[in-house]
Formats: structure tokens, C-alpha cells, sequence
């Protein structure tokens, strides 16, 4: 068997093959297959057979069968090369493989410990100094902020994470409602699955139960050197009724995937095409290995309208990546990068400094209110949380209402507490240096 990392499937998907005989593929990628097998296929013949998605769509493929290896289950598993794909078979086993990694993903980050191990989001190293004498009433302490010209309730955007599965949908209309009943902005994840599979679109949808939230759609930057144009992006933007667009920078995340992207050159020009394009404004965004000053100064004179800087202490995704296969080296691989990044509040300090003008999302690693504050007095406009709103509407939606609720509550216990009446008197209070960082 050769050592191609495949991706791990959530479940197997039924393959047919000649003579009515049956097999299971739970590792697949563009270019080979393993199939568990009662009887083993011979060894180097050419055989086709089709992978059954759903009742409405079977994937033609064929493909070289390797050496046999018996299973403890009795069957055997042999890896098949795959041949030259038909278009149509490239463009369903494409579109198939991503729904398939969007929900595996989801499914590990709500169940599996995948935050950084040994690097924080830095938020913890400030404190506020305590105003014991605030001269302010609880109610005058005004928490709401402007992003891309849309007035926040509270500080915060429910960062970008899912569609592209049924499960993905219902979490985004779940998002959705606590982002309208809170005031808070929303992401919705990558658009990708959406674009290679149009019967998608509606996992996106959620303007019927958030018509007042800002909304931003969402595609990753490599994206545009995988056939993903301007015109493409500017449909998915129209097609969910979005306020603005994220572009997601994610280059750790696809050199560790084994399937990832691997060419991210010129897509500084690119993202400057869409800028320019678009009807709406871009964000750029990190997913969780931050962003430098140096990479804020470009995105400014690129005219992006905002950066959400992504710093590592949060959900890691190299880690994540390294924990969708078995195969132990590249599980190795994303052990290694579980830490790697600018951790959020060094991205902030240094994304602000280069860039002072540019609206700041902060995220990676937010878990509370008092973090939230501390984002904004380090120059935040607003902070973002993936992973907390994931687990907790998949626990209730009832559950998103109150996080939602009690990080409103904390950032105005945090502005009062520190004598801000509002966000502007908040950036000015001198932030300390926590005595005791766990
Ligand atoms: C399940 C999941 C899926 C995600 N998918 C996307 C995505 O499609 N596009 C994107 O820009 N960021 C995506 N992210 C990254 C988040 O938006 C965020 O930047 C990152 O998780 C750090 O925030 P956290 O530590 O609060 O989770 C995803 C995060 C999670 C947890």
C-alpha cells in the first residue's frame, strides 16, 4: 500500500462493482481509494465501479487495484489508483470530497479537544484597572460598536464556520437566529461547497431568520487559484442577501490537509481584483494563526475594509487537519502545528500598530467578556468566537441565546467596572499587565 494520506470519510460510502458485488470506502482523495472488499479485487487489473453517494447520485469511477491486506473484520483492503476522471465524476467526487471534510470537521470540533495545547490567545497577559468609583449607571454604559457600517449591540461576531452539509445548514439557522436575537454579527463558513455544488446554496440561507444581522460571506483566498473567479464570488455574496465578504487565509490549514491547496501565489493581486470588484466590502481573514503586521500593512493598501486577525490560542486547524486521518505520521504532522501562530492578542497589538486605521476583528481563543473588553481597549472593533457558539447550539439553541447573552453582560461588567462609559472612552483606558498569566 503506498503512503498517499486519504481522507477519512464520517462513514462509509457504498461502492458497486462488476458482477453485483459490493465494497466500502472509508479513505478517499482525487486520485486513489481504499475499498474494503469480502473478496479481494486482482491485484494491478483495471476495474470500474461506482461509489454510491445517495440514491440520486453515484460517482462513475475507475482505478488500479494494489496488493490485498486482510482486516481483522475479515475483509480485505485494497488501495485503487485512480484513473483519468470523466469531467462530471471529477467535478461530484470534488464537490463531494469538501461537503465530506466541512462536516468531518464539524463533527471533531464539536466532540474532540482540538484548541491549541501550550500557546493562549495572549488576552490573559492585560487587565483593566479597576475603577471602584465609575460614577455611571449600569444602563449608560453604551457596548455597541460600528463594523463595516452596520451598529453592533455587543462586540461580537459569530465567526465563520459551516454550511455545506444538512447539518451545517441547520447550525447556521441556529447561528443566525441568536446573531438577530443579540445584534451581533455572523460568518458564515466557506462558501466552496456552495460553488461546486449548487443544490448547496441552501445551508447559506439564513436572511429569513437574521434580516438585520450583518452578515458576511465567506471563501478561502486559495480558492481563487483553484478556478473560483470574480464574478463566481460575487453570485455566493448575492445569492445569501450578504453585508460583506470574508476571504479566508488558511496556509497552514491546507499544507497540512493532505488533499490542501499548495500554490498561494499571486493571490494578493487577486484578493486586490475582488476588493475592487465587489459591491460590498472584503475582510481579510486569518483562521487561527493570525495575522502579522507586515500582512496588515499589504492588506491595507490592498483596500480591504477590515482584518480579522485569526490568532492561534483558539481552535487549531492544523491539528484538526492531522486528526481527520489514521495514518500516524500525518497525525504527527498536525501535532506539530498545533501551536504554530501569532497568538490573537500579538496579532492585534501589531495588526493595529501597522494599520491603525483599519477596523480589527479579533479572534482565536475569545472565550469571555472580560477577553472581549481587553480586545477592544488593545484596539479591537469588535471580537469574534467560532468553536464556544458551535458547542453551544449544538447542545440547544437556547444555549447560543445565553452565551450570547452572558458575553453581552460580561463586556458590560468589564466597561463598567473599568470606568468606560462607551467603546471610544474604553480604548483609552490603560491596560496593565496581568501579575499571574496560567
Ligand atoms: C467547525 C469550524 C469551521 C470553520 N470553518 C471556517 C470557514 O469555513 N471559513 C473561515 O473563514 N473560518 C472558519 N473557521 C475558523 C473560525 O472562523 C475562527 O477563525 C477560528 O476557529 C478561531 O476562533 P475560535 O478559537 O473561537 O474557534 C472555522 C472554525 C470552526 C470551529
Amino acid at each position: 500500500m503506498n503512503d498517499t494520506p486519504l481522507a477519512r470519510l464520517d462513514a462509509y460510502l457504498p461502492a458497486a462493482l462488476p458482477g453485483g458485488a459490493m465494497g466500502f470506502v472509508q479513505h478517499l482523495s482525487l486520485s486513489a481509494a481504499d475499498v474494503d472488499l469480502p473478496r479481494p479485487l486482482p491485484e494491478g487489473q483495471d476495474t470500474p465501479f461506482d461509489l454510491v453517494c445517495r440514491d440520486d447520485l453515484r460517482i462513475p469511477l475507475r482505478g488500479v487495484a494494489g496488493r490485498p491486506h486482510a482486516l481483522p473484520s475479515g475483509l480485505f483492503r485494497q488501495r485503487v489508483v485512480l484513473g483519468a476522471l470523466e469531467a462530471a465524476a471529477r467535478t461530484d467526487l470534488t464537490a463531494l470530497l469538501s461537503s465530506l471534510r466541512k462536516a468531518a470537521h464539524l463533527a471533531l470540533a464539536r466532540d474532540a479537544d482540538v484548541e491549541a495545547a501550550s500557546i493562549a490567545s495572549g488576552l490573559d497577559r492585560y487587565r483593566l484597572p479597576h475603577d471602584a468609583l465609575p460614577e455611571l449607571h449600569a444602563d449608560d454604559v453604551d457596548t455597541s460598536v460600528v463594523l463595516l457600517g452596520r451598529r453592533l449591540r455587543s462586540p461580537v461576531v459569530i465567526s465563520a464556520m459551516t454550511g455545506g452539509s444538512s447539518r451545517g445548514g441547520d447550525v447556521n439557522r441556529r447561528l443566525a437566529e441568536v446573531a438577530q436575537a443579540a445584534g451581533i454579527a455572523m460568518g458564515l463558513g466557506s462558501q466552496r461547497a456552495m460553488h461546486e455544488t449548487r443544490a448547496l446554496a441552501g445551508t447559506f440561507r439564513v436572511r429569513d431568520v437574521a434580516p438585520d444581522v450583518l452578515l458576511l460571506a465567506n471563501v478561502g483566498a486559495v480558492q481563487l487559484n483553484g478556478g473560483l473567479g470574480v464574478d463566481d464570488v460575487r453570485a455566493l455574496v448575492e445569492e445569501v442577501g450578504a453585508d460583506a465578504l470574508c476571504v479566508h487565509l488558511n496556509v497552514l490549514q491546507e499544507m497540512v490537509q493532505p488533499e490542501g491547496d499548495r500554490d498561494f501565489r499571486g493571490l494578493e493581486a487577486k484578493i486586490g481584483a475582488l476588493v475592487r470588484a465587489l459591491p460590498v466590502p472584503v475582510v481579510l481573514k486569518e483562521t487561527g494563526a493570525g495575522i502579522s503586521g507586515s500582512v496588515a500593512a499589504r492588506a491595507r493598501d490592498l483596500g480591504v475594509a477590515a482584518l480579522d486577525v485569526g490568532g492561534a490560542g483558539g481552535t487549531s486547524w492544523g491539528y484538526i487537519e492531522g486528526l481527520r486521518t489514521r495514518e500516524p505520521h500525518h497525525r504527527a504532522v498536525g501535532e506539530t502545528f498545533r501551536d504554530w501562530g501569532i497568538p490573537t492578542a500579538e496579532a492585534l497589538v501589531e495588526c493595529h500598530a501597522a494599520a491603525p486605521d483599519l477596523p480589527l476583528v479579533a479572534t482565536g481563543g475569545v472565550r469571555d467578556g472580560r477577553q472581549i473588553a481587553v480586545a477592544l481597549a488593545l484596539g479591537a472593533t469588535a471580537a469574534g468566537l467560532a468553536l464556544p457558539f458551535l458547542r453551544a447550539v449544538e447542545r440547544s439553541p437556547d444555549e447560543g441565546h445565553r452565551l450570547a447573552e452572558r458575553l453581552a453582560r460580561e463586556v458590560r461588567i468589564a466597561m463598567l467596572c473599568a470606568g468606560a462609559r462607551d467603546v471610544a472612552a474604553l480604548r483609552r483606558v490603560p491596560l496593565r499587565p496581568s501579575q499571574e498569566v496560567r
